[in-house]
């Protein structure tokens, strides 16, 4: 057995680390597995140990057959995802062409691209278009803009469906854990005011959930 150490707050590697980290490690296919070693050593920004692992979980039970990403980045979570949920089609929105046209080519790598809809541009606006009814949400880009998305996201997510929004403990900041940055205070009021509105909608029930950097688990009543 491992030695025990106590790794909250280490933030050593650059990373936030919960206790839990260690715990939460997600079993990945070797193909996926060297994609993420790819985006992490070209800077690529992908969803964590922990924060996937909670997502595979999650959609092991629920087994989400319309499932909307914003923020695609190259494609890793959303391959996850599909992996994950057989009968699933992926609508994925991403603004930067490079990583769209990288996460097109991993899709059909992985032999997935049928089941996946993909949308260059902005999500702010794209999310205006949609028609809807998804039954699982995983909102991961411009985290200023979460608060803003919310009423859109709110209609085209069914009833008892899921919003799942990542990071939105920023680095500990919005736990007090860390002080928040002078420069990214805007950041943190934005991501707050996120938290603070999904935690207080009368449409939603709210969990926020100490994994990866924070995770904010909403269901639609
Ligand atoms: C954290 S990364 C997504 C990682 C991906 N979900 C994964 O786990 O593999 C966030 C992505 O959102 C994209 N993004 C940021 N703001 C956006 C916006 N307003 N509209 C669309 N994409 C955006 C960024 O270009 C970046 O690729």
């Amino acid at each position: 057995m491992e030695n025990f150490t106590y790794a909250h707050n280490d933030t050593s590697s650059g990373e936030r680390k919960t206790p839990t980290a260690r715990f939460n490690v997600p079993a990945l296919d070797e193909k996926i597995r060297s994609l993420r070693q790819s985006a992490f050593s070209r800077g690529i920004p992908t969803a964590d140990d922990e924060t996937l692992n909670f997502l595979i979980t999650l959609l092991s039970a629920v087994q989400p057959e319309n499932i909307l990403e914003l923020g695609s980045a190259i494609g890793i979570s959303g391959s996850v995802m599909l992996n994950v949920c057989s009968n699933a089609h992926l609508t994925s929105i991403e603004r930067e062409e490079g990583f769209f046209r990288e996460a097109s080519e991993n899709f059909s790598a992985l032999a997935l691209s049928e089941r996946v809809t993909q949308i260059l541009g902005d999500a702010g606006e794209i999310i205006k278009t949609l028609e809807g009814g998804f039954d699982f949400i995983f909102l991961d880009c411009a985290k200023v803009q979460y608060v803003k998305y919310l009423p859109r996201l709110k209609q085209i997510l069914k009833r008892g469906g899921i919003l799942l929004a990542d990071d939105v403990l920023l680095y500990g900041w919005l736990t007090g854990e860390t002080p928040v940055p002078k420069k990214r205070k805007m950041l943190a009021r934005h991501v707050y005011e996120y938290v603070d509105a999904v935690t207080h909608d009368n449409e939603l029930t709210t969990t926020i959930i100490n994994a990866g950097d924070g995770l904010a688990l909403s269901v639609k009543k």
